[in-house]
């Protein structure tokens, strides 16, 4: 008996596609960024790679991130980090956007990109712009070794392991934290943050890894959502505030590899346009977990409902506030709001999957895209 020994089959195990598998690597992944960085005992954060001092520290005074896709709505939340708990200015530009641009780099100013490949042609073309105006260069990776990596003064690596699908997962969630990490880090050596109020925040990652597992278990009622969702043409992401990004990296995922039109919108400007598509066909999936924008969020459902939309919310276990409000529910646990990003997005990444895994799509190698966009 001969056994067909497919080794990148052998590879996703009991996975039907890499996808698949990453999203669910996300428990482990979120493991590993902790380990080594966090001491939990004395609430500090160590990120040796960045080889960031005090006084470094206290010189910047703006901070600008620079990504392409994925990596960029990650920069996007990592904005609210950073200006929340260190109180730094921070700027997110699309690195094709800021190359060109002529931006201003100051004294002082931090060029930091996040690229899973560390090889995005625009993404390296940014840090050289950045170089050449004399900013500190900062990358946060995860291909060890690759040019974003090796270029920067400092940075931090992504602790993910390979990932072989072309939509991006583990290698979302994961700098999400690194950027939390970054921001209690900088408020820290700057001397800007209470003791007690920089252990709540180091505390609160140490449940990250078992709430990402959490939102995995839910998996049978997004494929149920998933299948009564196959056939739309278009969808609607809406999010404000902290989940605000993760409204455009839902609509990202879904469009990747299902080709279904979807776009991300800031809930509040709802009412500036897309609330005209707004109709019965067109599915609206709104971010209203427990954060700052929570109220902001239900009224928005109310309003999609009355323009006869259906409203698939992500919300929290146990509201049945939104419950009651929406058509279905994709449910997150409860956690402090600065970390929801990195539990909402785990519903929506299941919900692209399966959407496309039911269409019979491929999955890890949707057409037209590239892993790593290494040419302009
Ligand atoms: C491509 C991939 C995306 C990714 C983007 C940036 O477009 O398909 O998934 O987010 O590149 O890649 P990077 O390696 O720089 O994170």
């Amino acid at each position: 008996q001969t056994i067909n020994w497919d080794p990148i089959a052998a590879e996703k195990g009991e996975y039907r596609h890499f996808m698949q598998k990453e999203i669910h690597e996300q428990v482990r992944s979120l493991t590993d960024t902790l380990a080594g960085r966090v001491d939990f005992d004395k609430g500090l954060i160590q990120l040796p790679q960045l080889k960031l001092t005090a006084e470094t520290a206290r010189k910047i005074n703006k901070i600008i991130i620079t990504a392409c896709g994925t990596a960029q709505h990650a920069g996007l939340v990592g904005k609210i980090y950073i200006e929340k708990i260190a109180r730094i200015p921070v700027e997110v530009d699309i690195a094709s956007e800021f190359r060109y641009r002529d931006p201003i780099i100051q004294p002082g100013t931090v060029v930091l990109s996040i690229s899973q490949s560390g090889e995005t042609a625009d993404t390296l073309a940014a840090m050289e712009e950045g170089r050449q105006k004399g900013a500190i260069l900062w990358s946060i990776v995860n291909a060890i070794g690759s040019q974003a990596m090796r270029v920067a003064d400092g940075y931090i690596s992504m602790q993910v392991g390979p990932e072989i699908g072309v939509a991006s997962t583990k290698a979302f969630t994961a700098p999400l934290v690194d950027l939390y990490m970054l921001a209690v880090l900088l408020a820290d050596l700057r001397g800007t943050l209470p003791v007690e109020q920089r252990k709540k925040l180091v505390n609160d990652l140490r449940m990250i890894p078992d709430l990402a597992g959490k939102c995995l278990e839910h998996e049978p009622e997004v494929m149920s959502i998933a299948r009564d969702m196959k056939d739309a043409r278009d969808a609607l992401y809406l999010g404000r505030g902290i989940n605000m990004p993760i409204a455009y990296e839902g609509a990202l995922k879904l469009k990747e590899i299902s080709y279904i039109h979807a776009e991300g919108y800031p809930a509040g400007e709802m009412k500036h346009g897309p609330i005209a598509l707004i109709d019965k066909d067109m599915p609206v999936i709104a971010l209203a977990p427990n954060d700052p924008w929570y109220e902001k969020m239900a009224s928005q459902i109310e309003q999609a409902k009355a323009r006869g939309g259906k409203v698939i919310a992500v919300a929290t276990e146990g509201d049945k506030n939104v419950e009651h409000l929406a058509d279905s529910c994709l449910w997150v646990p409860s956690i402090p709001w600065m970390l929801s990003p990195v539990l909402t997005v785990i519903p929506l990444q299941m919900l692209a999957y399966h959407i496309a895994s039911i269409r019979g799509l491929d999955v890890d190698q949707p057409r037209n895209l590239a892993k790593s966009v290494t040419v302009e």
